[in-house]
């Protein structure tokens, strides 16, 4: 399994780090597989795969339900949990404790925070020296969306682009082992890359950033209506399994499936009973 010094090295060399999400067996499967460098097990699991509206109504329980299920499917991958919707704004101590919980239970390398308030450096520093490695999120942080007043991309004028340098450069102060940059300019993603340590890992963030992040169900068109802007779809799951699911209904209306091929026979036809 690639470690944190991977990643690390990765960017020094300027080879870009691939991650995606996942947040069941066979989706984790298929990313270690298929040759992923990391995988994140996000709380977009509340609205891509539980149906919600945001990521607000996501548990430390659903964390660890799917946390525990990818790193089945994926033991030899680098996994990173989200800690989930206010897990980690209460108090210190609890915050501490849920991250206990989520990192004990799922066995994951790392776990992810959104923002860089003072109390969430904080937490950093206090995960990292507890032994939890952490993966900051700036720039679009979901779990805000409320206050942000919508996913809108971030950092497009002077002060709130100073103000995410300013942030990145703390929260890599605070211990971070590498930063999600979420809709952010690129050209903004770029300095950030270039000004702090760490390696970047972007979603809408542009070229420039050490790594990208994308959701499963972006690149495979599966169970999502609209696509952002910035996701490249490399699948069709909608499409194929729509076709697919549309034959077996057809198959078994008009009698085709099950054919002799798919059915268990028996040689002593006289160990039937009458009928
Ligand atoms: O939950 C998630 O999928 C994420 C990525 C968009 C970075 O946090
Ligand atoms: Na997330």
């Amino acid at each position: 399994m690639l470690t944190r010094l991977d990643f690390q090295k990765m960017k020094q060399n300027n080879e870009k780090t691939t991650m995606i999400t996942a947040y069941d067996y066979p989706q984790a499967k298929g990313a270690e597989e298929a040759g992923i460098d990391m995988i994140l097990v996000g709380d977009s699991l509340g609205m891509v795969t539980l149906g919600y509206t945001s990521t607000v109504q996501v548990t430390v329980g659903d964390m660890i339900h799917h946390g525990k299920a990818v790193r089945r499917g994926a033991p030899n991958t680098f996994t990173v949990v989200d800690m989930p919707f206010m897990s980690y704004h209460v108090s210190v101590e609890d915050s501490l404790m849920n991250a206990r919980e989520i990192f004990q239970q799922t066995d994951a390398q790392a776990l992810k925070v959104e923002g860089a308030s003072d109390e969430i450096l904080v937490l950093i520093k206090r995960l990292t020296e507890a032994g939890i490695p952490v993966i900051a999120h700036l720039g679009l942080t979901p779990q805000s969306v409320n206050v942000l007043g919508g996913y809108k991309v971030q950092g497009k004028d002077k002060k709130t682009a100073e103000k995410l340098l300013s942030d990145a450069k703390k929260v890599a102060e605070s211990g971070a082992i590498s930063l999600v940059l979420e809709c952010v300019p690129k050209e903004l993603a770029e300095i950030i890359t270039k000004e702090i340590d760490i390696p970047t890992i972007g979603i809408g963030a542009g070229i420039d950033c050490d790594g990208q992040v994308l959701v499963y169900h972006d690149i495979l068109k599966y169970g999502v209506d609209r696509l952002p802007k910035f996701v490249q779809a490399y699948g069709d799951f909608n499409k194929e399994g729509k076709a697919a699911i549309e034959s077996y209904i057809s198959d078994v209306k008009k009698g085709s499936f099950p054919t002799e091929k798919h059915s268990f026979l028996i040689k002593n036809k006289d160990i039937l009973p009458n009928s």
